[in-house]
């Protein structure tokens, strides 16, 4: 007779479906950390449908994708759910899992009552059409991150997942090892295998970023069985013996370096000669590594915004830069002379489909892929587990929990096909660099159903624009202009042809003109030369709040106002930042007084013409072009 609730560890004869289940809940109402978001709770166990499993939870994988559930941002998990017509009030997470099958739908058939499985994290609706006709569920509408943009995850006794979800569990894992590679090494597996020519193959470089991370430490495994030679970057020597046990042929500090971040202005001579000879430095310690000069075939690319410009410059020619994550920021800098002259390619990636997850598993039945979990918790521990991650103080490599077994080390049914040299992370290996947003984030599209707003105080551009323009010809020398700047204690100058504004000389323009340059060749160049061409400009009334965005957008500090089709004047961020902070703030933090508006309107060109106000504006009324 089967009971109507189960104690943890305490599992139904195969089969039997309790009514409820003991899971680890997030509600809305207590969003926040980890320890105050999950809550034990008893709960139904979930109906399946024809096309899903119901799994007997062994043990749990740990991603961060839960913290932000928790914390109920970028996006409210329960809310977009219960929009799409979801029922449940709570989530219930986890998007790793090794069980065993309970229960199966009629149209499943890879996997039977008491198959010992884990479970990939990509679900998506067979019946979609772009799905049915064959093509790469990965880029459906439907598909979706089970455990977090799902219910039913694996912090619970049973999980809902659809059948093509289960993979044979390698029988020489414990339940904890086994939860704990399939979400980091399908995401790698598709990384390195799914990108057709540029897919990894026989005597291939592959260059491998975090290699004692999560994904890096399955890319390297990955990239070794293919008979690629994989190099591993890490944040400190203590970690090359981790990698190079796990197949790497050597290790890069990135510590040793200091180039990173986003590229320099490519017309900042000096700042790109000297990122150039820090990459360059990066690139032979590749050949180091190596033993020969070779470029590497395939860059395994996640931390995003720091790394994106050494990878794309140090990737061999027909190479392919594969990127699943942005750790450290999204503004991925190019330098296209590199991107399109030796034909490489950015290749966006995200998780894996069935086959490829399928494939990625093969390698860990085989024995041939070391799970490299790091920590295992207990079930009463998930809370502090996601705690540690949210403080980033979890130790590097992949994690589980135990949820339905009772101890550590069980589950192992099998020896291992292969032996693997056992490898464990650095004592006391900490996290630095905190992951900015969850592995799967709903962007905006083309045609959302809502409508997106935007906050606005209403305030225009004419509120706080400078009115009227100083300007110069463009065969003005930089040292004429830089007589205006100075005189008129200003930062831009027009440059006016034939009464239209054809671009802007700032002071970055006139600093990076110096660069490489004699201060005289510098002051004999006349402007047209280093001045930022075609004038952005903008309409009196706009909203300010949009000026902002395309200045940001378009990395500048001005733009030229029109008004009734005539220039009327200039707006800058520092007006902007002038008019919005109040005086006692700005003047500590401009450290010196602030000047009145004191420029004069131009009509003629060059710096040494007459200047008298344009028509409809006095001189006081003048502008400056605005200070940075
Ligand atoms: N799209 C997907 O399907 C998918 C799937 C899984 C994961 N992800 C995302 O991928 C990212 C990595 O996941 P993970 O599980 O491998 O995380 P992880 O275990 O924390 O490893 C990340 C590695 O990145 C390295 N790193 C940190 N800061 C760096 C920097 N400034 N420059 C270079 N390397 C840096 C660290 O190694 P060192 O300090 O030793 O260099 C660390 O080991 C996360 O953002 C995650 O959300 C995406």
């Amino acid at each position: 007779m089967a009971k109507e609730l189960y104690n943890l560890g305490e599992m139904p004869s195969l089969g039997e479906i309790p009514e409820k289940m003991n899971a680890w809940l997030i509600r809305p109402e207590r969003f926040g950390t980890p320890m105050e978001a999950f809550q034990k709770e008893v709960v139904n166990v979930p109906p399946i449908a024809a096309d899903e499993v119901l799994v007997y939870v062994m043990a749990a994988g740990i991603n961060y994708n839960n913290v932000w559930a928790g914390l109920g941002i970028p996006v409210n998990v329960i809310a977009a759910r219960n929009k799409a017509g979801e029922p449940e009030e709570f989530h219930i997470g986890g998007s790793d899992a090794s069980g065993i099958v309970h229960q199966v739908g009629k149209d499943v058939t890879n996997v039977k009552v008491g198959d010992e499985v884990v479970i990939h994290c990509g679900r998506w609706d067979r019946d979609c059409p772009g799905v049915k006709s064959g093509g790469d569920p990965m880029y459906s509408p439907t598909y979706r991150i089970w455990g977090y943009e799902t219910n039913w995850g694996s912090f619970a006794q049973f999980a809902n997942v659809q059948g093509q979800q289960c993979m044979p569990k390698p029988k020489h894992m414990t339940w904890e090892g086994a939860a704990a590679y399939t979400l980091v090494a399908a995401t790698a597996w598709r990384m390195l295998h799914g990108w057709g020519v540029n897919s990894v193959k026989a005597g291939d470089v592959v260059l491998i970023w975090g290699g004692a991370g999560g994904l890096g430490s399955m890319a390297i495994q990955i990239a070794k069985a293919a008979g690629a030679t994989p190099i591993a970057i890490v944040s400190g020597e203590d970690k090359f013996d981790y990698c190079v046990k796990l197949g790497a042929k050597g290790c890069i500090n990135r510590n040793d370096f200091d180039h990173w971040g986003m590229l320099p202005h490519w017309k900042d001579s000096a700042g790109y000669t000297k990122w150039l000879k820090g990459v360059r430095a990066f690139g032979s310690a590749i050949w180091d590594v190596l033993g020969e000069k070779r470029a590497p075939n395939i860059v395994f690319e996640h931390p995003g915004e720091t790394t994106i410009p050494t990878s794309i410059f140090v990737c061999d020619t027909g190479g392919m830069v594969a990127v699943c994550a942005g750790t450290t920021g999204y503004n991925a800098t190019v330098d296209l002379r590199y991107l399109w002259m030796r034909q490489k390619r950015l290749q966006g990636s995200h998780f894996a489909n069935g086959v490829q997850s399928n494939q990625m598993n093969e390698l860990a039945l085989r024995g041939l892929l070391d799970p490299c979990m790091s920590r295992a918790f207990t079930y009463d521990e998930i809370p502090v587990a996601h705690q540690l991650m949210y403080e980033n103080k979890h130790p590097h490599g992949n994690m589980s929990v135990l949820v339905g077994a009772t101890e550590f080390g069980l589950g192992v049914s099998g020896e291992p096909p292969v032996v693997l040299p056992h490898t464990t992370l650095p004592k006391g290996d900490v996290h630095t660099t905190p992951h900015p947003y969850p592995m799967s984030e709903p962007l905006p599209g083309i045609a959302e159903p809502e409508a997106i707003t935007i906050v606005d105080d209403g305030a225009k551009v004419k509120d706080l624009m400078h009115r009227g323009v100083i300007g110069c010809a463009p065969g003005d020398t930089v040292a004429q202009v830089a007589r205006i700047m100075i005189d008129k204690d200003i930062h831009a100058v027009v440059v006016m042809d034939g009464g239209q504004a054809v671009g802007v000389v700032s002071q970055t323009d006139m600093v990076l003109a110096r660069q490489g340059r004699t201060p005289d060749e510098a002051r004999a160049m006349p402007v047209r030369d280093i001045m930022t061409p075609g004038c952005v400009t903008c309409d009196a009334g706009l909203l300010l709040s949009e000026a902002v965005s395309l200045m940001t957008g378009r990395r500048m500090h001005r733009l030229v106002v029109t008004e009734n089709g005539q220039l009327a004047g200039v707006i800058s961020m520092t007006d902007v930042v002038r008019k919005r902070i109040p005086a006692r703030h700005l003047a500590l933090w401009l450290a010196r007084p602030i000047l009145a508006p004191a420029g004069i309107p131009v009509s003629g060109t060059g710096p040494s013409a007459t200047r008298s106000p344009a028509p409809g504006m006095t001189p006081s009324g003048g502008l400056q072009v605005g200070r940075n």
